[in-house]
């Protein structure tokens, strides 16, 4: 077997040294990848054939950051922002070719060079905030004397990439490549042999004004919402212009240094690794995804309208099926809607929003769909309509076109059941809306064919959907997960709590809304039917809370009445007396005393709710991995991704304490509380969710 090739390598190009980095598959500035790299710039300055050298990179991109797998453990050196310093202070000019993505530390060993050549197609940016950190290697301290302080504290606390052109436009770049870039690289470093260099932490950082920035600094800090890292990123980069170099390098080193110990930053670390786990599906490693070019809508009211604007967003040809003309015209409304919204905030061209509209047809026949590769249906979830659309679907289009279904609740397997083709069915469950919210389920039937499944996440990679294969049960992971939840909170409310100190408790933990603003927000009738549905076959031995039947049975419906978990006066949302006196009346009825229940149990109530019911459908092989549980909440429940997920938390508070207070549940709230078979194995064995 071959020795495995060095991760720097150089070679010569007349006068120009070509330090080349080859270190699959991203090029991350590992610690081999940096050693390397300071030799070798070491031998070129002391090499005189040497004139100038470029850096650059092998593979599909330029590098694309540290190494994250070595955050965490001990540092080794040299250290990024050391090897930083070593360009900058070479004798001999270098120049970064870039292509691919350069972000974080190769975005810092990018501004540590004299020159910047960029292929037309990259992308660069600092994104360490997204991983709970502050650029670590000089990024806040060289970026603003190269952009200006306003720019740079848009890119550094956001970590938003920016394109070739614009990264010109705002003189990160010195040139955009429009030929080879290893050729423009090498002509701008023989340009710039002998030249005094540029050293971009000689630069004065270009003059601004103190209370503008001031004032934007605070509101990246209040815009956070906890998440710590903008907002030091922000005071990081305001440094630059108050502190001399060094000692802002050296600022940014303890602040990245303090950063990366953090909480924070290791939930938003297991969210990364998350993110890419979840695109890891064994079954369908390998195997073909359908070539999809036309893909039909069944249904066009909020979600079919949603679906087929994330559709037409993608690039794909959109049919958009509603019964009735009025039906139809109402739809096409909104997907318009959803478009020219998109270009009156400037996301997109006025050429791009006739491209999405061109590609979108509405109809009123369900024969409209014969030429599309992929049918989702987003019907009313009834199982008879649904099974209906699915058998006179099955007889319109081509035998090996795909049926998806959009149930929230309903059964795949049974709507499939009633096509010609269960093979080619699949559930491709949106969030609402669906232009927007980021997560989509995955749930194969068991008849499912490979390809079909494979195709499913060949789209919704496509619509830049994170998606998660999910088991088929009811509810799939997130609203089985979440009617648990539900009934906790519930529960709490009877045994104490008022449905603002929940909201209050989980809202300073993170969440953007707390459950009872949200549970007002989606409407209570629906959960309400759903109850009334499940009455007959209920366990009378199961804890039952009828306060939310009260508050619907008063027609307070949430929100959109006016009335619900709370009052509403022009959308802002109070307390409610009555409210409170529903709920001590149902208390008095189930013989319950209420008694104060404080922040720190809500949170620990509501996560060992979730943690116990994510345990069993790790059991039930419904969720592959925990962590696919915890892309499920930060992704389509608002849970944020600093916090990492319930399951990620269950790590962090110890699986004994989750288990001490499944059994309280069990003992309070009888049956349906029993502890998961997995946490009673976990917490008797010490392991944690994140060994699997
Ligand atoms: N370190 C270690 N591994 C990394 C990595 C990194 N910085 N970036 C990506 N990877 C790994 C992924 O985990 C994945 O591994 P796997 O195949 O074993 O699952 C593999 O590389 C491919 O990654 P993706 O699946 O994400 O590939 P894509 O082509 O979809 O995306 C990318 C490529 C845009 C580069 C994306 O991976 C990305 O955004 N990476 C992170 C970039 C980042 O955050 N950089 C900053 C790091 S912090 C830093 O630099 C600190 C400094 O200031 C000191």
């Amino acid at each position: 077997m071959n020795p495995p090739s060095p991760p720097v390598t150089t070679r010569q190009s007349g006068p120009v040294c070509l330090i080349e980095i080859d270190n699959p598959p991203v090029n991350a500035s590992s610690q081999p990848v940096r050693a390397q790299i300071a030799a070798a710039l070491e031998t070129a300055n002391a090499d005189p054939a040497v004139h100038s050298i470029v850096i650059l990179c092998k593979g599909r991109t330029f590098v694309a950051g540290a190494d994250i797998t070595e955050f965490g453990k001990p540092p080794l050196s040299p250290a990024l922002g050391a090897v930083c310093n070593l360009i900058e202070a070479s004798g001999k000019p270098v120049i970064a070719a870039i292509h691919g993505t350069a972000l974080g530390g190769g975005c810092e060993i990018a501004l540590a060079c004299h020159g910047r050549v960029a292929r037309a197609d990259a992308q660069l940016g600092l994104p360490e905030v997204k991983l709970g950190l502050v650029p670590g290697a000089g990024g806040t301290q060289r970026l603003p004397r190269l952009v200006g302080i306003e720019t740079a504290l848009a890119l550094v606390s956001s970590g938003r990439m920016v394109n070739a052109d614009e990264a010109l436009r705002i003189g990160l770049v010195d040139a955009v490549a429009t030929e080879d870039l290893e050729t423009a690289a090498v002509a701008l470093a023989g340009r710039m042999a002998g030249e005094s260099l540029r050293r971009v932490s000689n630069l004065p950082v270009p003059a601004f004004d103190p209370e503008a920035v001031e004032a934007r600094v605070r509101e990246i800090e209040r815009r956070a919402r906890g998440q710590v890292s903008p907002g030091r990123a922000a005071r990081t980069v305001l440094a630059a212009a108050s502190l001399p170099f060094a000692e802002g390098l050296a600022l940014e080193r303890a602040t990245f240094t303090e950063l990366v110990a953090t909480e924070q930053s290791a939930a938003l670390r297991h969210v990364f690794f998350a993110e890419r786990a979840a695109a890891k599906i064994p079954q369908i490693a390998g195997v073909a995804p359908h070539d999809i070019r036309c893909v039909g809508v069944a249904g066009a009211g909020t979600m079919g309208s949603g679906i087929a604007a994330a559709l037409a967003e993608a690039g794909y040809r959109v049919i958009v099926v509603e019964r009735g003309v009025e039906a139809a015209s109402a739809g096409l409304g909104r997907i318009t809607a959803i478009h020219r919204r998109a270009l009156e905030a400037s996301r997109i061209t006025e050429a791009q929003c006739d491209e999405r509209l061109g590609a979108t047809r509405v109809g009123t026949e369900l024969s409209d769909f014969a030429p599309c590769d992929l049918v989702i249906e987003a019907v009313f979830d009834d199982l008879a309509v649904k099974q209906d659309l699915f058998a006179a679907l099955s007889a319109i289009i081509r035998p090996d076109a795909i049926l998806a279904t959009n149930t929230s609740y309903l059964d795949p397997e049974a709507i499939g059941s009633a096509a010609t083709h269960p093979e080619r069915v699949v559930g491709m469950h949106f969030f609402s809306p669906a232009n927007i919210m980021r997560l989509m389920e995955i749930v194969p039937t068991s008849r499912t064919a490979l390809a079909v499944l494979a195709t499913a996440f060949a789209v919704g990679k496509r619509l830049k959907k994170l998606c998660v294969l999910a088991g088929n049960c009811e509810g799939f992971i997130g609203n089985r997960i979440f009617a648990t939840y539900r009934k906790q909170c519930e529960f709490m409310v009877e045994d104490g709590a008022l449905p603002h100190e929940v909201d209050a408790a989980m809202e300073a933990f993170g969440l953007p809304m707390g459950p009872f603003a949200v549970f007002d927000l989606a409407g209570l009738d629906i959960a309400w039917a759903r109850r009334k549905r499940q009455a007959a076959s209920r366990d009378p031995a199961e804890r039952y809370v009828r306060i939310a039947d009260k508050l619907c049975e008063l027609g307070r419906f949430g929100q959109k009445t006016g009335a619900g978990w709370y009052v509403y006066d022009q959308g802002k949302r109070r307390p409610d007396a009555g409210v409170t006196s529903i709920i001590e009346a149902e208390a008095a009825i189930s013989g319950i005393a209420r008694r104060p229940i404080g922040a720190d149990e809500i949170r620990r109530r509501i996560i060992a709710a979730m943690v116990n019911e994510g345990a069993r459908l790790l059991e039930d092989g419904i969720a592959q991995r925990a962590s696919d549980i915890d892309l499920v909440f930060v992704n389509g429940y608002g849970w944020p991704a600093w916090r990492g997920g319930p399951m990620f938390q269950a790590d962090r508070m110890g699986i004994d304490v989750i288990l001490a207070e499944v059994r309280l549940m069990q003992s309070r709230d009888g049956a349906g509380w029993e502890p998961a078979r997995r946490l009673i194995d976990m917490a008797s064995t010490g392991a944690r969710f994140g060994d699997a």
